[in-house]
């Protein structure tokens, strides 16, 4: 069967091709994987979700309730146990088997916390002792930019969506407005923060993306193909109390002028009307102090001979598998899956010059609820060469077994609206030369080495 076992034929965190720099697996100190036989809630899991889940689970955010106190947190034990051992919570759904593994804004549990968790609820989640507890985490307040300390002040340019009304009845909302961002001149952007604008805001905003759109050609000198005349740079996701992006050294995504931004906002409801707008805050790099590196997005399909060829049949899986090459060598920042009710699962390989493939990412668990882009770190961002294959892969699951799925029986084809489909990656990387990639290279190799050097006494 052409569609069956996708899961089955996946490589396996395999690593170490020659050539392919990123991919370095260091494990984990062994204190690290050790966990208390007895957990209790004070001890060991407040700590575990002040990290993990109360940027989303505290009063006044986007879930549905909060995990701060243990009076809290205690009827929800068994919901909790369910969610975290089926990996829905927190929302993660990068492929924990394969492919590159660390990543900037990765949320999701170790093995050993997830143990923790596990432990604690079936042993009748016990409180333990006040003394235990750690102290409140102190979420930022509400009107200050994450890195206005940092840059001296607030953002240079701050963009607002219209304001929006998500009504305390009304199904859940997809909200595209388009914004002018009034440049005269091009800004190289060093830093970017996006949130809604009131506290009530964030209760409705289940995620807010900001893209960039403006006319050009790719960043590797060519006119644009079909697919990525589609393209607008994306700039970020807001996921709640998360802070925001800052370039990687030396790099900045560069704005034209009569450039605009689309935002791309779910909204769900609360148990009141709502209004609110979303805000993006850009720092620029002050001007004449230009970043050597440009970041750029490209939209990858994931369908074969192109985005307009989805054919997905009534009751039925589908697979599609599109090629990008890189014309100049470069180092791949990012992995965000876009596909809709149907999308099941994707994948980016890259297939070297030598011929030699090495899977990058593969989110398997795929949720259109979930809009999550994969910042790599900066010690595993990929640096891949000149001729470079880039393959995207994509499954769709047009089945009843996808509990997304609003028809089966329909034929889906690719469009715009949520019950059409799409299948794409947005990917940002940053294109060198031939001389800076050799340089990264080397800067890379040196890091790593260091870097199991160090791990190694460690565990010594
Ligand atoms: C990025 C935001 C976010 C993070 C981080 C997050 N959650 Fe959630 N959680 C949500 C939202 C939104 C919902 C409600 C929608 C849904 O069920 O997907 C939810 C639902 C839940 C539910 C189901 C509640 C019910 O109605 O039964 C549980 C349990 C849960 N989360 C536990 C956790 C735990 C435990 C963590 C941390 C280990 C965590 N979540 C981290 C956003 C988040």
């Amino acid at each position: 069967m052409a569609h069956g076992g996708w899961r089955g034929r996946m490589v396996r965190g395999a690593c170490g091709v020659a050539g392919f720099i990123g991919m370095m697996v260091v494990p984990a100190p062994l204190s690290a994987q050790t966990t208390t036989a007895q957990p209790t809630f004070t001890k060991d899991v407040a700590r575990i979700f002040q990290a993990k889940c109360e940027s989303c689970h505290r009063p006044d955010s986007i879930a549905p309730m909060s995990l701060v106190t243990y009076e809290e947190t205690r009827p929800w034990a068994r919901s909790v146990r369910d969610r975290v051992a089926s990996r829905q919570m927190p929302p993660w759904h990068l492929d924990k088997g394969v492919g590159i593994q660390h990543f900037k804004n990765d949320r999701s549990l170790t093995d050993a916390e997830l143990n923790t968790i596990l432990t604690w609820v079936s042993n009748g989640a016990p409180k333990g002792e006040m003394t235990d507890m750690p102290s409140p985490v102190k979420w930022p307040a509400d009107d200050v930019w994450n890195f206005a300390e940092q840059f001296g002040g607030p953002p240079d340019l701050i963009l607002k969506s219209p304001p929006y009304t998500q009504k305390s009845s009304a199904q859940d909302a997809w909200y595209k407005p388009v914004v002018p961002t009034g440049l005269t001149e091009a800004r190289w952007v060093r830093a970017i923060e996006i949130r809604p604008s009131t506290v009530k805001g964030r209760k409705v905003t289940h995620h807010a993306l900001a893209r960039l759109s403006q006319d050009e050609k790719s960043d590797d000198g060519q006119p644009l193909d079909a697919d990525a005349r589609l393209q607008n740079g994306l700039f970020m996701e807001w996921a709640v109390g998360k802070q925001g992006e800052i370039m990687r050294e030396n790099s900045g995504k560069l704005m034209l002028p009569g450039s605009k931004i689309v935002f791309d906002i779910h909204y769900s409801a609360a148990n009141e009307d709502v209004t609110d707008q979303i805000e993006l805050g850009i720092y620029f790099y002050p001007k004449g102090q230009d970043p050597r590196y440009r970041q750029s997005l490209a939209l990858f399909s994931g369908i074969t001979g192109g985005n307009r060829n989805l054919d997905i049949a009534p009751n039925s899986m589908y697979v599609g598998t599109n090629f990008h090459v890189m014309r100049r060598a470069g180092r791949v920042e990012n992995f965000q899956p876009h596909m809709h009710l149907r999308g099941k699962a994707m994948s980016i390989e890259a297939i070297l010059p030598t011929g030699q493939s090495q899977m990058l990412s593969m989110v398997s668990n795929y949720s259109f609820n979930w809009h999550t882009n994969y910042v790599y770190a900066d010690e595993s961002a990929p640096l891949l060469p000149k001729g470079t294959v880039l393959k995207i892969t994509s499954w769709h699951d047009n089945t009843a077994a996808n509990k997304m799925n609003p028809d089966p029986n329909q034929w889906v084809g690719w469009g715009d609206r949520t019950v059409d489909e799409m299948a794409h990656a947005w990917v940002n990387i940053t294109y060198m030369s031939e001389e800076d990639f050799n340089l990264e290279v080397e800067k890379r190799k040196a890091a790593t080495s260091t870097t199991a050097a160090s791990e190694r006494q460690q565990r010594q």
